[in-house]
Order: C-alpha cells, then structure tokens, then sequence
C-alpha cells in the first residue's frame, strides 16, 4: 500500500506500508551483504533510523550455511532486523558475471521462504550496449518470468523491474504491461552501468520513459542509485525509493562520498565533515587508523551523507522547491548538468504534474531553469487562451515587476490610445492584465539576463504578436506621451483576462455575463470578488492573483462548457457527502477531466452529471484511477443538496 503524503511534480513524500512496518518515502535502502557485515542492520535502524534494507538472496542461498540459517530462522532473525527487508535475485550477479545456475522459480521460491518482505524477479539486465533485437526479446522473458513471479509469490510482496536498455519505447512498453500485473514495487533497472559511466542525460530518458509507463500507484525504486550526488534529481523525477551498496564499497576503498562527489582520502586536502562518524578526526587520525576501523567509520560517514540529503531532499519537497535543490545539485558536475539540460525534452510529460500554483516564488538560477513546467505552461496557456482587448500593442521591456505598478502611466496612456501594453518577460509575452498571476509575479529572475532566455523571449513574444493578429506593433520608446484619457477599466480586464487563462475562453464566457461588479480590497485595491447578473461568481486570491470558483460559477460553467471539462465525476454513493463539504477520496472517482492539474479548480459532480461540489485537485486524472487511497480532491464547498 503506497499513499502519497505530499507533492511537489511528480516527486513525492509518501507512505509505503509493508508488512513490516511504514517506510516514508523518498526512502533509501542500504544494501547489507551478507557475508561482510560493514556496518550491522542493527545499528543501521537504531542509529541511522533505516526502516528497511535490500540483501541478495542470490549469495544467501549459494552460501550453505546462510542458506540454512536464512530457511530455518527466517531473513529477520538472520540478519536482526526487523524492518522491511526487500531481497534481489541474482540479476545483478549475472551482469557482473555472467550466467547464474538458477531458474526465476527457485528465486522467487527462496525468497518467499525466507521470509523476504519485498522479493524480485530474476530479471533479465538489459545492457546500455545491446541492440534494440536483443533487448526487446530479453523483455519478453523477463515479462513471463514476472507473471510467473507474480503466481509464486504468495504474501511477499514482489518487484516488477523494468528494463529496456536506453530504448524509450522498450522501457514504456514494460513498464505499461508491468503496470498491468499485480506487482508492488517497480525498480528501474539497467541504469548501474549508466551511472557508473556518468551517462546521467540517458539517466533522465530512460527513467522518464519508464515513468510513463508505470502506475503511479506504486513505488518505483532507482536499482542501484545510492550516491547523494544524484537523490534530488531522481527524486524530481518521481522515484520514490534507492539503495546503495557504494556506502560500503566505496569504504573499503578508502572513498569517502559527499555532496560533490566521490574523494579518495589519499588525494583529499583535509577532512571538512562535520557528520557523526567524522567528528573530532581529522584526515590525519584517519589515515592512523587501523584499516578495519577506518573502513567502519567511512561507511558510517558515507551514511550520514545520505541521510542529510535525503532529509533535505524531503524539507524541498514540502516546501514545493525540489527543482531547485535539484539544480544546484546538478550544477556539482558537467555530467549531471547534462542531466538537468536533458528534463527540458520532457518538460510536457512533467507539466502535468506540475501544480498551477506554488506557495513561494519560483527561482530562476539559469537556462537550465527553462525547462520547469512553469514556462511552458505559461506559453501555452498565453497564446491559446488570450484575447487582446485591442488590435494594436506596445512593447515594454522588463523593468521590475509587479509590472502594472511599476509602468502604471505609461500602460494607462497606451490603453487611452488603443494599445494593449506587453511586457517582453522571461516567461515570454505578458500583457499587462496578466502580471500578478503564478509565476509572472511569484518569480525572481537575476537582473544581468542571459542571452538564452533573452532570445527564447523574444521568439515567443513574436510568436505571439502574430497569432494575436495585431495590426500595429510599437516599441514603448515610440508610445506618445499623452494625459491618459478614460479608456477601458484596467480592473475588468484584468478580471476577464484571468478568467481566460486559468478556465478557458468558453468558461470565462459564461463567467463573464451581463453585468458585472468588482468588489475590490479597500486596502490594496486589488480585486476579491467578481459579481456577474448580481451572482457572486469567483474570488481571486491575493497570493497568486488567480481564482478560486464558487458553486454559482461552477454551475455556469456546467451549463455551458461540455464534459469533461473541468469535472471530476464521483459515483452516485459519494454524491451526498461530497454535497455535504466533505473531500473527495480516489476510490469514488469515476472519471476526470485529463486537463486538470494538481492544485486547479474543479468542479465535482455526480454520474448523472449534476453539480455536487468546488474544490481542488490534488491528484491528476490517471493517479486518481490509480491510487486506492487518498485524497483526490479536496473541496471547498458543497452544493448542500444531494438530490
Ligand atoms: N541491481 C542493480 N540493477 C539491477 C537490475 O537491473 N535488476 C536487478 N534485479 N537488480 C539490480
Ligand atoms: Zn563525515
């Protein structure tokens, strides 16, 4: 059972219930080898707080006596540890290897009997270097002996890992059929070799690729990823769980991990941690050390180096900035640049995910930073969803925002003279009504602009004045200086132009009606509520200028934009309750409209289609099909009848 707690895109904090107990997700597992106990599972769930780990079946049940201990006294009692215990089946050995004398059967077998929580197929690796042929037919044997392994494996929950080399459309296809058998967990596998070669943009394909095939239901794990370096970035990217063995390889090669890589204590300066196994040493005392301690002490450090950037992976995801972290991240290496640049050729597929509104101002630290879903979505929306109040512009440059304040005359006297006022903005166009909306205003751009995002604007920006149809275009240094006579109220065009770009034209059609009324804040000014035909039908929020829905929009809105539009449809049984106030859980959803985007105004109805609540999605259209449990909608207010 995996319930997500809290969102940022497609990363996630959630609740992965085995059972063995909770796992809080993003959640690392350190890989215990049986045979070399660096450091014991004990100490790894009192000290180091790991809820779980991954062992290998394999080398237990070709090593006798851990065989037999493992059959009699169970995983648990043989390794001492009584949280969740995920097993590997031997894959891994014949990459490394060669062939393994085993059959799938005897793996699954084993695992389910030695009392493995989580147990995994014996897949088949695919290599980074195999043809396309080769790779879609080892698929192919490692779906039937997933099926296979889904028939063996009783009460134990079982790992669906996907492969597919660095072919797209192999890794989509698994996973989509993977998505359809009864499988808990789903690895990525295949991408050691990737991340050992420091191949980390073909990283980022071919878990994307993956991602979309999969049921976003069930924890995905990253095989094999355990360095801190790459945690933020595959935590952007929706994975939910790791492991790593390098913690203790890497020290007992004398390979201390960090934030910025990996140092061997024979090249390094000077020992600059602070962390609980270093405290109080020195690179000194350290290479004093008799080996067997100082192989013990730098696996405990290469822990804690984990489990720091875990935890702040996670304080990022609350705070909705994991894409920062991960930039700065990114930035630690050329290879993981590579990676951050390479999220721009799936910035469509992560839009979806991507909330139409965050609590705190996005930060723009590059390039790179275009390919968050913000721009995109910004752009599409502009260019689709406006309708120019004239037929000429005028184009100002960005000279500080909120625009509207900071060019308050020079937009008035362009309006009294028929000119709709565009500010040439990072995100692209940005006509003067739509300033103070996410992320126009709730954004922080360096002042010393680079050439990249300079030229990506002004592409857009004529983009845009073409698809407008604009029969003039001015530069703001030709606009004339004029008293600025009566013209349009600035305030209802704002007003209709939000509208338009958060619901679409037709709703805001409907929205906009007769006659209308702004009830405006006596302190700012700032419009609170519009009143169409004397119905009060949406109130825009202070924090990112966009609109909330009140059930009379919402039945406009009903009546004249066809289905699925905004609607998020709940079965008959729910009806009542939803009327009554109360949030909408997954599990009574019947169909929702694929457009919705976490966090956006929807309205809930019944089958039969009538209106029965506002609120926000939480979940997207293919996740609240997905997802057993949880909130999918959380709503504002009922219509109060159910009938
Ligand atoms: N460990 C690292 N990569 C893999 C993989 O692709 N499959 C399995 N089963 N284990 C792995
Ligand atoms: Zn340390």
């Amino acid at each position: 059972m995996f319930e997500i707690l809290k969102r940022d895109g497609l990363a996630r904090i959630g609740r992965f219930t085995t059972r063995a107990g909770e796992i809080e997700t993003p959640a690392l597992l350190p890989v215990v080898n049986p045979k070399i106990n660096t450091v014991p599972p004990r100490e790894l769930q009192e000290e180091f707080g790991f809820k779980a780990l991954i062992t290998n079946s394999y080398i237990i049940k070709n090593t006798p006596e851990l065989k037999e201990r493992a059959l009699s006294e169970g995983l648990h009692k043989m390794l001492d540890f009584d949280g969740t215990i995920m097993t590997d089946s031997g894959t891994f050995q014949s990459h490394m290897y060669g062939e393994v004398e085993v059959t799938n059967k005897e793996m699954v077998d084993f695992q389910r009997d030695i009392g493995s929580d989580i147990g995994t197929v014996l897949d088949i690796f695919t290599e980074p270097w195999w043809s396309k042929e080769r790779t879609a037919k080892s698929i192919e044997v490692t779906l039937e002996r997933m099926q296979e392994a889904c028939s063996l494996k009783g009460d134990m929950m079982i790992n669906g890992v996907v492969q597919g080399s660095v072919y797209h459309d192999l890794r989509e296809d698994c996973a989509r059929r993977m998505a359809e058998m009864d499988i808990d967990v789903h690895p990525v596998g295949g991408v050691v070799p990737l991340m050992e070669q420091y191949r980390y943009s073909e990283l980022v394909d071919v878990v994307l690729s993956s991602k979309k095939g999969l049921d976003p239901s069930r924890p995905v794990h990253l095989f094999g990823a355990g360095h801190p370096m790459v945690l933020a970035l595959a935590a952007l990217m929706g994975c939910d769980l790791f492991d790593s063995a390098s913690y203790a390889k890497f020290a007992r090669d004398d390979r201390m991990m960090f934030i910025d890589g990996t140092f061997r204590l024979q090249d390094m300066q000077s020992l600059d941690c602070n962390c609980p196994a270093c405290r109080g040493h020195t690179l000194e005392t350290l290479k004093k050390m008799g080996k067997g301690e100082r192989t013990k002490l730098i696996a405990r450090h290469n822990l804690y180096q984990i489990t720091s950037e875990l935890a702040l992976v996670k304080r990022y995801i609350r705070e909705g900035r994991l894409w920062e972290l991960a930039e700065m991240r990114c930035r630690a290496h050329p290879a993981l640049l590579d990676a951050l640049r390479r999220l721009r050729e799936h910035t469509d597929f992560m839009e979806r995910f991507e909330p139409v509104s965050r609590e705190g101002a996005m930060f723009y630290t590059g390039p790179e930073s275009r390919a968050r879903p913000q721009f995109l979505r910004y752009a599409e929306r502009v260019m689709d969803r406006y309708v120019p109040t004239f037929d000429k512009a005028v184009l100002f440059p960005d000279a500080g925002k909120p625009y509207s304040r900071v060019y308050a005359d020079r937009f008035a006297m362009a309006r009294s003279k028929g000119y709709v006022p565009v500010v040439m903005s990072p995100f692209g166009p940005v006509p003067a009504e739509l300033d103070e909306i996410y992320p126009i205003a709730q954004s922080l751009f360096p002042s010393i602009s680079d050439a990249e995002t300079d030229r990506e604007s002004e592409d857009l920006t004529m983009d845009f004045l073409t698809r407008m149809g604009f029969t003039e275009v001015i530069s703001s240094d030709d606009l004339p200086e004029v008293e600025a006579a009566d013209g349009p109220d600035p305030d209802l065009i704002r007003a209709e132009a939000v509208a338009r770009y958060q619901f679409g034209i037709p709703a805001a059609d409907a929205l906009f009606r007769g006659k209308i009324e702004l009830v405006k804040s006596r302190k700012t000014g700032k419009i609170r509520n519009v009143i169409s035909d004397g119905e009060h039908v949406l109130s825009m929020r202070a924090g990112d200028g966009l609109y909330t829905l009140r059930a009379e929009g919402a039945a406009r809105i009903l009546a004249a934009v066809p289905a699925p539009w905004m609607r998020v449809v709940v079965d008959e049984d729910a009806a009542p309750f939803v009327a009554e106030g109360r949030n909408v859980f997954s599990r009574f959803v019947r169909g929702m409209d694929p457009e919705l985007r976490p966090m956006e105004e929807a309205i809930v109805v019944a089958p039969d289609g009538r209106f029965l609540a506002t609120g926000r999605a939480l979940l997207t259209a293919k996740e609240a099909s997905a997802f057993p449990k949880g909130i999918a909608v959380k709503v504002r207010s009922g219509s109060g009848d159910d009938a």
